[in-house]
């Protein structure tokens, strides 16, 4: 069944830059009001006024997702504002490439505390007034990294493929109390996290990615892959063979 967004209340994580700014630009636009969370508070501030003067109804707190009480506090605040929180997206993340020469371990541990234990905090702090509402919806931006770890992305790929996982369980429990889940994992996006790639294969910019992904959420998608021909190279590679890999 397809929502409408107008009159609801979501939290956008990682809301400063990149997908997470268009996604909280497009909801919006579709009448929804929309909590911003990320660390740089001047980049809030800024969307924050640029959708306000567009007619948007929207809240900002500044909060490192790492931290279960910052991100705990940013959100009750932000509900406080805009009201009981219908959607969350969390979707804040970091991009480390992996060395092992040394392994970059304190790269690795960022990785997963922002990566994967950043969208269980988010999700601890929305879910407890969802349950108690019997309705919601949770949505986390993984990546198609999730199906196939490449030389380079190990950390990464690693904890994206923990956020699916985790997603995978906890969706069968929520939907049985009324909350929706949705895992979306995008293909390359130009945004500040990929600036430095060389090679992006089908890559979309990221107002294109942020107007895919409303369409998911409105669609209470459980899974959303996309764009198809990287969604289909990324399950294929789980087959290929290292040496395929290897030559890429
Ligand atoms: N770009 C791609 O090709 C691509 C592909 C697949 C999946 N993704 C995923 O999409 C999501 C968004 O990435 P993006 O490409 O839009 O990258 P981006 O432009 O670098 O944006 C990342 C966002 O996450 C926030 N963030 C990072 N660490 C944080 C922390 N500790 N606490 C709070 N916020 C934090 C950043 O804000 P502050 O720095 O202000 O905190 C920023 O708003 C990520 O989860 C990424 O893994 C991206």
């Amino acid at each position: 069944m397809k929502r409408s967004f107008v009159d609801r209340a979501a939290v956008i994580t990682g809301a400063s830059s990149g997908i997470g700014r268009e996604l909280a630009k497009a909801l919006a636009r579709e009448g929804c009001r929309v909590g911003l969370v990320a660390r740089r508070q001047a980049l809030l501030d800024e969307l924050a006024g640029a959708i306000r003067q567009a007619g948007g109804t929207v809240a900002a707190a500044a909060a490192d997702v790492g931290d279960r009480e910052q991100i705990r506090q940013a959100i009750a605040g932000i509900a406080a504002t805009i009201g009981p929180i219908d959607l969350l997206v969390a979707n804040a993340g970091v991009g480390i490439n992996s060395t092992i020469e040394p392994v970059n371990v304190e790269a690795a541990e960022q990785t997963f505390q922002i990566n994967v234990l950043g969208v269980i905090y988010a999700i601890d702090a929305v879910l407890p007034a969802m349950l108690a509402r019997g309705n919601g919806h949770i949505a986390a931006i993984s990546s198609l990294a999730a199906y196939r770890s490449l030389p380079g992305i190990e950390a990464y790929a690693a904890s994206k493929a923990a956020v699916n996982a985790y997603l995978d369980g906890f969706r069968i429990r929520a939907r049985k109390r009324g909350i929706a889940v949705t895992t979306i994992c995008p293909g390359y996006v130009h945004t500040p996290m990929t600036a430095n790639n060389t090679s992006m294969p089908f890559v979309l910019t990221a107002e294109d990615a942020a107007a895919r992904i409303v369409r998911a959420l409105r669609g209470r998608r459980k899974i959303y892959n996309f764009p198809w021909p990287t969604a289909m190279l990324a399950k294929l590679g789980r087959w290929a063979p290292d040496w395929l890999i290897a030559a890429m």
